[in-house]
């Protein structure tokens, strides 16, 4: 048996993603906002993980994801960091440039992409946006951090889409939605969100360009996938788009467990003695016979 540490498992990287889309093989992208989840998605294999402007939904408990900050992103990202970090995770980590951190100008953007990656420990940064965002992310790939598109359904730009409706239904909308494409990979994007467009526009789309198309509501042709976390675990009983399927349904599992737990807190069963810690002395002051000191530790220390 050999006592040699375990090699560091390599990092996947945006040209890991571009062999994959070159060999065929599909690529698992998955949310995650925090260090536990982080660890867990990329234990289960996910090639990609997206802390996403999502958070500003299923975690901040907002209506869109207008509201989320620039800190806000950097704190998530960085706690999503650092759960790979501690798992040795091997998942890319893509961060979400939330709404106004890009569109005033490229120096903002490229200033808000270069914090992405140095406090919150992302490997690449995401905007949304086609054609018209061009110069903004080839002036944020010459700083030297990799750019995934985002077109078709971009939820930062809800009032002006008026409202979550699917994209690209139509000729000249498809047209527009392919051009953007074109432009975003001639601009240096490594990869292109394709979010809620028709599966037929999405297949010509993958099929035009080099670079990986990931789509949510996007059909079966792109080169992956990609979910918030939440909804793939079927946390939000009341959230049920037609593009999201559950894996799993932990949201009722989650309030079960609690209410078992309230339960037991409630009626005093929990803690129970193989719960609580012993002390001989104070037992000695009590005048207690049974003597089982215990010198456990309360939880592990920090690694
Ligand atoms: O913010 C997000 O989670 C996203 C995905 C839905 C693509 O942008």
């Amino acid at each position: 048996m050999s006592s040699q540490p375990s090699a560091p498992r390599k990092r996947v990287t945006i040209t890991d993603l571009r062999r994959m889309k070159g060999a065929g093989e599909r690529i698992a992208m998955v949310t995650a906002y925090d260090a536990t989840m982080a660890r867990l998605v990329d234990d289960a294999g996910a090639d990609a993980i997206l802390v996403g402007d999502s958070l500003g939904m299923v975690f901040q408990g907002h209506d869109s994801t207008l509201p989320v900050t620039l800190e806000h992103m950097i704190y998530h990202s960085a706690a999503v960091r650092r759960g790979l970090s501690r798992s040795q995770g091997r998942a890319h980590v893509t961060a979400d440039m939330p709404f106004g951190s890009y569109q005033a100008s490229a120096d903002d953007a490229v200033k808000s992409a270069m914090r992405l990656v140095a406090e919150g420990g992302a490997e690449a940064v995401k905007l949304e946006g086609g054609a018209d965002y061009a110069d903004v992310i080839q002036r944020i790939v010459r700083a030297g951090v990799p750019v995934m598109g985002h077109i078709g359904l971009t939820p930062q730009s809800v009032h002006k889409m008026g409202g979550y409706v699917v994209q690209g239904k139509d000729a000249e909308k498809a047209h527009r939605l392919l051009r953007d494409a074109k432009a975003l990979e001639e601009a240096g994007c490594f990869a292109i969100v394709l979010e809620c467009i028709p599966a037929e526009l999405a297949r010509i789309i993958t099929g035009q360009l080099a670079i990986p198309t990931i789509g949510i509501g996007a059909g079966s042709h792109c080169d992956g996938q990609v979910l918030v976390v939440n909804d793939l675990l079927g946390l939000d009983g009341a959230f049920k788009p037609k593009f999201v399927k559950r894996f799993a349904e932990l949201g009722g599992g989650v309030a079960g467990a609690v209410a078992a737990y309230v339960g037991e807190v409630h009626g005093g069963s929990f803690p129970a003695d193989e719960h609580s810690f012993h002390s001989a002395t104070l037992r000695l002051l009590h005048a207690v016979d049974d003597e089982r000191p215990d010198e456990q530790q309360a939880f592990g220390a920090p690694a």
